[in-house]
């Protein structure tokens, strides 16, 4: 593991702009840094970067973060990942920490394995473009395929010579242990003797998704039936077959940028399409898709395009393993091509407008794709249909959205000529807690949905209950954030008993900082947030407060979870986004100053009397609804007392300090 101190080095010293100046051209603008947002195609820039508070935000996709959270978002690496990439960048030496012995061999094993086959990798690309059988053999064997020198070396694509240890004693002799050519598979080892796994193949490097060489694809060049056309590199510590997609490397970028990953089978595939100018495109290799493979794409986008051989002989077996891709959630389309064709000898004959125009025109959704081509086989036999009904209803079950899965319903309906209530009633037989699963999922989703539209604060509909609580919550936090630790005076109102036994407000001046004078309104009434993440939001920049009267928003931004990040990182950005061309007059936002200690003031109390308000005023409903309830304990006259209390609670709140009414409770 990577020593905290390297960690805590690593974010002293890497400047969020620059690092992500490698990536996104940037311009000044006021006090910030603005460009085109790398997650979204767009034309007038929408992502901004604070070299001062060192993060960024995209407007047009929501995303946001600090200078690892970017490279996490944009180069898909993991935290240490991102880690290691700074280090290096900023020549950090990087300090592991104290691991137990099994932890470090085991480390040192895979680390040793990914250099092997970096090494390997070189090689292979070494001897195809400059040795004289590589050239003779390898490279023009890719040549005749149609692959320029560009493409090529894109893809390290590369040549094993055709003699049983060439590679294997090129590696012995520069170091590389014989352990490591064979844990990773590139050296068969047999009684004493080794051999060249690849002998005589063209290479096709396997990079995971931060583009580390993990394994190998060689294809033979002979027409020898007896030997497999592709061989593969063995499962190993790094190579995990399910979970890796071909080209993934290279398509990350574009898929998320396309918002659509179309899958294809083979490496040519892949290698011919980006060199039409298509990148958004990953390889299955030939083996039907895993749900990990599904889950890498997944995370770049919810679209899919499975791309099938123009040979319709596997297409029906290819079906069955999309029913996985709707299971998770995602949107399948299908695209065919002319018989005969794949998706390589098809791309390498279309310029990229036409190939463009094909998948456009061509792709059709899948399930209405099934139910058509299941329909033309079942056609007059009515066994064979009744099998097909089933068929489908098992692909729209995967499927987790309602609204979505009765519009297929329909379609197929239509498409195979029977009622929709044959197909409802067989859905409805289909396994019922499969359906509820995929319901409740559905439902999660949703809610965090729910979210996107409290963040926008200019929703003028009517909110429910549960959202004015997060709006209000939301501000309380955001207040904290950015003014916790400013001193302002404040007017507490208290209601107290006078000597004469009668009820009156009191109001005393005190001069707090702004997160005591939260922390005190909160512990005073025991309000707990009823949003979840709020709750826990609020109680740790309360305890971070607290713990050490200063907020440091880079530090706390490191400890927080995604979601959490980003209420955080939206708050912190929330005065640059005025500064956005147009972005005032599109989300009618009005800004006033907010350092005038008289409008932090009023903003706090606001907040603040706006949250105890709508607590009572709940409350007050619960009561009245307990009332109903014949089995409560409590007494009406109980009841009236409690909300009678209430009530003149809320107007000693409502009379204190400089009101400024919302409209949240007209
Ligand atoms: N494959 C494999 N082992 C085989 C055959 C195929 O691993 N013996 C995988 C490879 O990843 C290959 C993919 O399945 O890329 C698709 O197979 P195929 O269509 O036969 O290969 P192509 O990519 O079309 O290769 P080529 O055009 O060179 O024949
Ligand atoms: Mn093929």
């Amino acid at each position: 593991m990577i020593s905290q101190n390297t960690i805590q080095t690593v974010f002293e010293t890497a400047r969020v702009e620059e690092v992500i100046g490698d990536f996104v051209h940037l311009k000044r603008a006021g006090s910030n840094l603005k460009g085109l947002s790398p997650f979204a195609d767009e034309k007038s820039p929408s992502f901004m970067v604070s070299p001062v508070k060192q993060i960024w935000k995209d407007f047009s996709s929501g995303k946001g973060g600090n200078v690892v959270t970017f490279l996490m978002e944009h180069e898909h690496f993991t935290y240490p990942e991102a880690i290691r990439y700074l280090a290096k960048k900023y020549n950090i030496e990087i300090e592991e920490t104290e691991q137990s012995l099994e932890e470090t061999e085991l480390a040192n094993e895979k680390e040793s394995m990914y250099l092997v086959s970096e090494f390997a990798s070189k090689y292979f690309q070494n001897v195809l473009l400059n040795t004289e059988e590589g050239k003779a053999i390898g490279l023009s064997y890719f040549k005749e395929r149609g692959f320029t020198t560009e493409t090529i070396k894109k893809f390290h694509l590369g040549y094993s010579p055709d003699v049983w240890d060439a590679f294997t004693s090129e590696a012995l002799g520069k170091g590389y242990k014989l352990e490591f050519l064979d844990k990773t598979g590139l050296t068969i080892v047999k009684e004493e003797k080794q051999f060249d796994r690849f002998k005589g193949r063209v290479m096709f490097p396997i990079q995971s998704m931060s583009g580390r060489v993990l394994g190998f694809g060689g294809r033979i060049l002979t027409n020898d039936k007896k030997a497999a056309k592709y061989l593969n590199s063995p499962e190993s510590e790094i190579y995990h077959k399910s979970k890796i997609l071909y080209g993934i490397y290279h398509a990350k970028q574009a898929i998320a940028k396309q918002n659509n990953c179309y899958l294809v089978e083979g490496y040519t595939d892949v290698i011919q399409f980006h060199q039409t100018g298509i990148e958004n495109v990953v390889a299955s290799s030939g083996t039907a898709l895993t749900s990990e493979q599904i889950n890498l794409v997944k995370r770049l986008t919810p679209n899919m395009t499975v791309l099938f051989d123009g040979d319709a002989a596997g297409l029906r077996a290819s079906i069955r393993g999309i029913d996985l891709i709707l299971e998770a959630g995602m949107n399948v389309r299908v695209c065919a091509f002319p018989d005969g064709e794949d998706p390589d000898s098809f791309a390498k004959k279309t310029p990229h407008d036409e190939l463009v125009s094909y998948l456009e025109n061509n792709a059709k959704d899948f399930i209405q794709f099934k139910a058509s081509l299941l329909m033309d086989e079942a056609k007059n036999d009515p066994i064979k249909k009744a099998d097909l009904i089933r068929d489908m209803v098992v692909s729209i079950s995967k499927i987790s959205d309602k609204i979505k899965r009765e519009v297929y319903i329909q379609e197929c309906s239509r498409i195979m000529d029977i009622s929709e209530d044959v197909l409802f009633n067989t859905l409805a037989q289909l396994d019922k807690k499969e359906i509820q699963d995929a319901n409740k999922k559905f439902k999660q989703e949703q809610k965090e949905k729910t979210f996107e539209v409290i963040r926008n604060e200019t929703t003028t509909r009517l909110l429910s209950a549960e959202e004015i609580s997060a709006l209000l919550e939301r501000k309380i936090i955001e207040v904290l954030i950015l003014y916790g630790n400013k001193d302002v005076e404040f007017e507490e109102t208290y209601l107290r008993v006078n000597e004469d036994g009668e009820e009156e407000n009191f109001t005393e001046k005190r001069t707090l900082k702004v997160f005591e004078k939260i922390y005190m309104n909160l512990q005073e009434d025991e309000i707990e947030f009823s949003n979840p993440i709020f709750k826990n939001l609020v109680n740790q920049i309360l305890n971070v407060y607290l713990q050490k009267g200063d907020f440091e928003k880079n530090e706390f931004l490191n400890q927080l979870d995604q979601t959490s990040e980003q209420i955080v990182i939206d708050i912190l950005m929330n005065e640059n986004k005025y500064e956005l061309d147009g972005w005032l007059e599109k989300k009618q936002v009005f800004v006033k100053s907010k350092d005038d200690e008289e409008v932090l003031k009023a903003l706090i109390s606001e907040t603040l009397i706006s949250y105890r308000e709508y607590l009572i005023q709940n409350l007050t409903k619960e009561l009245v609804e307990g009332l109903k309830d014949e089995n409560q304990e409590t007494s009406l006259q109980d009841v009236m007392q409690l909300i009678n209390d209430y009530n003149k609670l809320k107007v000693s709140i409502s009379t204190s300090i400089g009101r400024i009414r919302t409209d949240f409770f007209k």
